[in-house]
């Protein structure tokens, strides 16, 4: 079976997962948290190299203040847990998205996490917060603008390659297979560069549910589909 190397997951479901069960939806993504720690190890185990979740979109600031302050605050602790948890597993772990919009000690402790993880040689774990595609394209576009002041290159010169690099998954590459839980047909604005050939699997499985059988029939689909990336058999 073809492994792919990056697996993007749309982790969505957690509110209707709650609803099913009379609980606010606070429980659900508090049990989403707990599900992404359990499926990265088993994602880890098929020898992924990198998975990049969707945790909070730029949209996701339209919600009402409670439930946004809520998910700030897992985001802290998780990454609490993460740090406390760095000699149990060989993960590196990164978020990605504008992460200028937490407090400076959050921040801090992401910065610190990546570092105290960087020369782990396991499953590398984007966690996409305050994440948006077009968000992202256009810091790409203001940093390679400065830097094109900077050293004169010809505007006539820029590739795909040189955004890239100012992308935030800039050195990754893209991913082969996205995942979508909870059955919508839509992108929601995750990686909207990087997904132009991935092979998308959507199941109406609630995020909190998604589990290792699952994720195995995800990638039993992939490996069914004919990539033809424009061209022809
Ligand atoms: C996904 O679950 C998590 C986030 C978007 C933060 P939802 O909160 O979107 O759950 P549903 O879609 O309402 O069920
Ligand atoms: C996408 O889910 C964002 C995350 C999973 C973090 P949403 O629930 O926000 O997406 P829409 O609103 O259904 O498109
Ligand atoms: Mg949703």
């Amino acid at each position: 079976m073809n492994i792919p190397v990056h697996i993007g997951i749309i982790m969505d479901g957690n509110g209707r997962w709650a609803k099913k069960r009379f609980m606010p939806r606070q429980v659900g993504h508090r049990q989403g948290g707990e599900n992404l720690r359990k499926l990265a190890y088993e994602v880890e185990k098929l020898g992924v190299k990198y998975l990049t979740v969707y945790a909070f979109s730029t949209e996701n600031w339209k919600r009402p203040e409670e439930e946004v302050s809520f998910l700030i605050g897992l985001l802290r602790e998780k990454i609490q847990e993460y740090i406390d948890d760095k000699d149990k597993n060989n993960m590196r772990i990164n978020c990605i998205g504008d992460l200028t919009c937490l407090d400076k000690k959050t921040q801090a402790d992401i910065e610190h996490l990546k570092q105290i993880t960087k020369n782990k040689t396991g499953l590398q774990v984007n966690i996409a917060f305050n994440y948006g595609g077009r968000g992202e394209l256009i810091r790409a576009v203001k940093k390679m603008y400065n830097d094109l002041l900077k050293t004169n290159l010809d505007v006539n010169n820029i590739t795909e390659g040189i955004l890239e690099k100012y992308l935030d998954t800039s050195g990754i590459p893209d991913p082969e297979l996205i995942i979508r839980t909870s059955g919508e047909f839509r992108t929601s604005n995750f990686l909207l560069w990087q997904s132009a050939y991935s092979e998308y699997y959507i199941t109406d499985k609630l995020w909190p549910d998604f589990n290792k059988d699952d994720l195995m029939e995800a990638i039993k689909k992939f490996n069914e589909r004919e990539r033809r990336f424009g061209g022809r058999k």
